[in-house]
């Protein structure tokens, strides 16, 4: 049985002028414990809809969403926000920590909601945690004297220390420069991976997204599964022309390998539907 599974899942809001905006259109999706899954697609088209449906921050139109075998629209408001506690942790691109309070407290603060050891040793836990993501000796520290890497790696923290079974995560490396993000993104699958957690990371930075063990496009509501190389995610050539050739004249050497400042139009280029020889998608590898 799958952790998480979407199947025609649509979010359509009405506008001030009567007219209903489709934001996501039948999504399917489904996720296994453990398993890393990226999302990429331009500015606009649903994923940060998406994401807020998969943490239970928000409900489907209609479809249905199965968690851990249990259809959520069956539960109530309460059991609802239980869960949203217990089984996903957050990281999203602007951090989101409490200003005005330590790293420290700001990693304690899911914890307060927690039961049992998880409540009783919070400190502890939180300290150990923020060990792991390499501040253990910026406990203390404000979220405002932090760098942005050492922010996002304090919200890693944060959303790991309940060792929740799935991790989502809102363009986490976005506001970082392309060496730290590239590092957050590290410890992320790192930890996930020594929790046993689920990683679903939204992203424009096709870098970030080829790091998944499967790959999907959002695009005008629709999702569709795609396979983006490691090698050409890596290469500004390869972003900048199809053919996988460095753009010319034109082409800017200074933002080699910097696929986070290269934009969505490349990701359309990189980003191909999904062929059977990378066999990532169940069912869809057969086909040869
Ligand atoms: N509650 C809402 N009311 C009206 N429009 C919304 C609402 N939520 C999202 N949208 C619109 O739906 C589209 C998708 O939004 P979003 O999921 O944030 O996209 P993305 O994260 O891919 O940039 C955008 O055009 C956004 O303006
Ligand atoms: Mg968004």
């Amino acid at each position: 049985m799958s952790l998480l599974e979407l199947s025609g899942v649509t979010r359509s809001v009405v506008l001030p002028d009567d007219r209903t905006l489709e934001i996501l259109r039948g999504i399917d999706l489904t996720v296994d414990a453990g398993e890393h899954v990226s999302i990429v697609g331009r500015s606009g088209t649903g994923k940060s809809t998406l994401l807020n449906i998969l943490g239970l921050l928000d409900a489907p139109t209609s479809g249905e969403y199965v968690l851990d075998g249990v259809p959520i629209g069956r539960l109530s408001g309460r059991a609802r926000a239980r869960r949203r506690g217990t089984d996903f942790g957050f990281v999203f691109q602007q951090f989101n920590l409490l200003q005005g309070r330590t790293a420290l407290e700001n990693v304690v603060a899911p914890l307060l909601y927690a039961r049992g050891r998880q409540f009783w040793q919070r400190r502890t836990l939180a300290a150990e945690m923020l060990e792991r993501v390499g501040l253990g000796d910026r406990l203390d520290t404000r979220p405002e004297k932090l760098s942005g890497g050492e922010q996002q790696r304090v919200a890693i923290a944060r959303a790991l220390v309940r060792v929740p079974r799935v991790i989502l995560a809102d363009e986490p490396t976005g506001a970082l420069d392309v060496d730290t993000g590239s590092e957050v993104m590290d410890l992320l699958d790192t930890i996930a991976r020594e929790n046993g957690s689920a990683l679903i990371a939204i992203t424009h930075d096709l870098a970030v997204a080829s790091r998944a063990a499967r790959q999907f496009r959002l695009a005008e509501g629709v999702l569709t599964p795609i396979a983006i190389s490691a090698r050409s995610a890596g290469s500004l050539g390869a972003l900048g022309a199809p053919g996988g050739q460095p753009s010319g004249p034109g082409a800017d050497p200074g933002a080699a390998g910097h696929p986070a400042e290269s934009g969505d139009d490349q990701a359309e280029h990189v980003a191909r539907p999904l062929v059977p020889a990378h066999g990532a998608a169940p069912g869809e590898g057969d086909a040869a």
